[in-house]
């Protein structure tokens, strides 16, 4: 029923997949997302080689279905392992990577497909789409600026950027950046996308181990309630409004050192958000589909929430759209 390239390519049921979230994706929520019949993501930056080890076994542990390890190709103070977490990856056979960044993944993509994980490159643009079509990865996700979290200097929506990366690339496109709901799903795929890439929605579920007064902010947040920080220093991120993302958008406009803005953005503090419910203490990583977010549920109601509508939604689609 829910049949597409992306759902073939990685044996998963629902072509739902959960984003890689830093501070927020763990086995719990990535296994509950591939347990309902889409496929979870986990993060290896911030882990050690054997931390991401761990982490995978764990998912493991909770899951027998497919999921996914995220590696960031972002620039960071400190240089990522990725080359030790690709071969931890293969070593574990876990079905996915999800590159993200600036950089395409072009190192990674021979390594991965000889050890036969699927390497899905998300980006904000479509010509960073086909750039990694080129380097040869098996499917591209391309993520508007609604999205939570990084969302590229390009600044284009979501219900342009699907069809405009549909048309540019023949491998199957994945869509993301404020889907959060059976409308947005049925519009994605509307739209050409063959799978989704959710990842605020999952912020706001039971299983996602970020602070119950963090769940609580998300519910009473609207749509208008985000902003874009860090333009400055060309590396857009979408967050919730709070006093951390305006402290940054004033180090910004006084032209700060990037180790002063780096301190707000990942200092020591700014886990605390999620950890503790400090609400201020850093930046709240949220896209604008907070604004559709009403209640806390499970990761299973959010899927089946999705799939159940998007077949209603068909439904009326079939009334409306008769031919004449
Ligand atoms: C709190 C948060 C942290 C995120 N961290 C990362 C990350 O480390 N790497 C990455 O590729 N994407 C990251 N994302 C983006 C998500 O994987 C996904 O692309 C995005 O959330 C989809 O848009 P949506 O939030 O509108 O659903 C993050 C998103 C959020 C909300």
């Amino acid at each position: 029923m829910f049949k597409t390239r992306i759902t073939e390519m990685l044996g998963i049921e629902y072509p739902i997949i959960q984003g890689g979230m830093a501070r927020v994706s763990c086995p719990e929520l990535a296994a509950a997302v591939s347990n309902a019949g889409g496929l979870g993501i986990l993060i290896s930056a911030g882990l050690t080689p054997e931390g991401l080890r761990e982490e995978i076994k764990k998912t493991k542990s909770l899951t027998d279905k497919p999921f996914g390890v995220n590696i960031s190709l972002f620039p960071s103070i400190e240089p990522l392992p990725n080359d030790k977490f690709v071969d931890v990856i293969i070593d574990e056979g876990v079905a996915m990577v999800e590159s993200s960044g600036f950089k395409g993944p072009d190192e990674f993509v021979e390594p991965l497909r000889k050890g036969n994980v699927k390497l899905i490159h998300k980006c904000a643009g479509v010509r960073y789409a086909q750039t990694a079509e080129r380097m040869g990865v098996d499917a591209v996700a391309v993520v508007g600026v609604e999205n939570g979290g990084a969302v590229g200097t390009l600044d284009v929506g979501t219900f342009v950027l699907i069809p405009a990366a549909v048309s540019a690339v023949s491998l199957p496109v994945i869509a993301g950046g404020g889907i959060g709901d059976a409308r947005g799903f049925v519009a994605a795929m509307a739209l050409g996308a063959e799978g989704v890439v959710i990842g605020t929605r999952f912020m706001a579920t039971t299983e996602s181990p970020i602070h119950p007064k963090a769940k609580e902010r998300m519910l009473q947040a609207r749509e208008m309630d985000t902003m874009v920080i860090m333009r400055a220093i060309r590396n857009n991120h979408r967050v919730l409004k709070n006093q951390a993302a305006e402290e940054e958008l004033k180090l910004e406009e006084r032209g700060a050192p990037l180790e002063e803005i780096l301190e707000v953005i990942s200092g020591k503090e700014a886990g605390r958000v999620f950890s503790d419910g400090e609400l201020d203490a850093g930046i709240f990583g949220c896209g604008q589909v907070v604004g559709l977010i009403n209640e806390v549920v499970s990761v299973k109601e959010v899927i089946d929430g999705i799939v159940n509508g998007a077949i209603t939604i068909r439904k009326k689609l079939d009334g409306v759209l008769q031919p004449a």
